[in-house]
């Protein structure tokens, strides 16, 4: 037996966890802006970093599997640096960020991200959904 026949079940649970991480991540920005101290309390940030640790460990057993070097290929160099853009964007729009005008501008801006992200997952080009036609 070998990983590679748990690609499919590596890979579902890939998404799963993208999507509960986003579904968190918009949770958790709506409370910030609404004023809910619940969005920043320990259980929705461990929750958060569980989910996250999961979701990026599940990435590099597919890298593994699939023997992708995401340095070496766009949609996924493409991936990687608005995954940090989207880290950095989550931070302003939970924490950093000044004002409540910005926290709300960083969480559009990181929501926007992540959709962007998710094309480019789905269509496995780095122009995401600006690609044409759809793949
Ligand atoms: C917010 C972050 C992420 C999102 C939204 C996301 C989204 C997705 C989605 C939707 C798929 C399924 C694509 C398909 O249907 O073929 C996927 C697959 C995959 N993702 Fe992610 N992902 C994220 C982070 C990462 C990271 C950081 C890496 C590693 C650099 C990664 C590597 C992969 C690989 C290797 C696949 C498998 C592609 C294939 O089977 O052909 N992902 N991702």
């Amino acid at each position: 037996m070998t990983i590679t026949e748990f690609y499919l079940a590596i890979k579902a649970t890939h998404i799963g966890l993208v999507l509960a991480s986003g579904s968190l991540f918009a949770l958790r920005g709506l409370g910030v802006l609404l004023g809910s101290a619940t969005a920043m309390r320990a259980p929705a940030r461990r929750l958060s970093y569980a989910i996250d640790t999961a979701l990026l460990t599940a990435a590099v057993l597919l890298l593994a599997i699939l023997h992708l070097n995401p340095f070496t290929t766009p949609w996924l160099a493409a991936k990687l640096v608005l995954l940090v853009t989207y880290i950095v964007l989550g931070s302003l729009a939970l924490k950093r960020a000044r004002s409540r005008p910005h926290r709300a501008l960083a969480f559009c801006a990181a929501l926007l991200c992540f959709a962007a992200i998710y094309a480019i997952a789905r269509r496995h080009d780095p122009l995401g959904f600006l690609a044409w036609p759809p793949k």
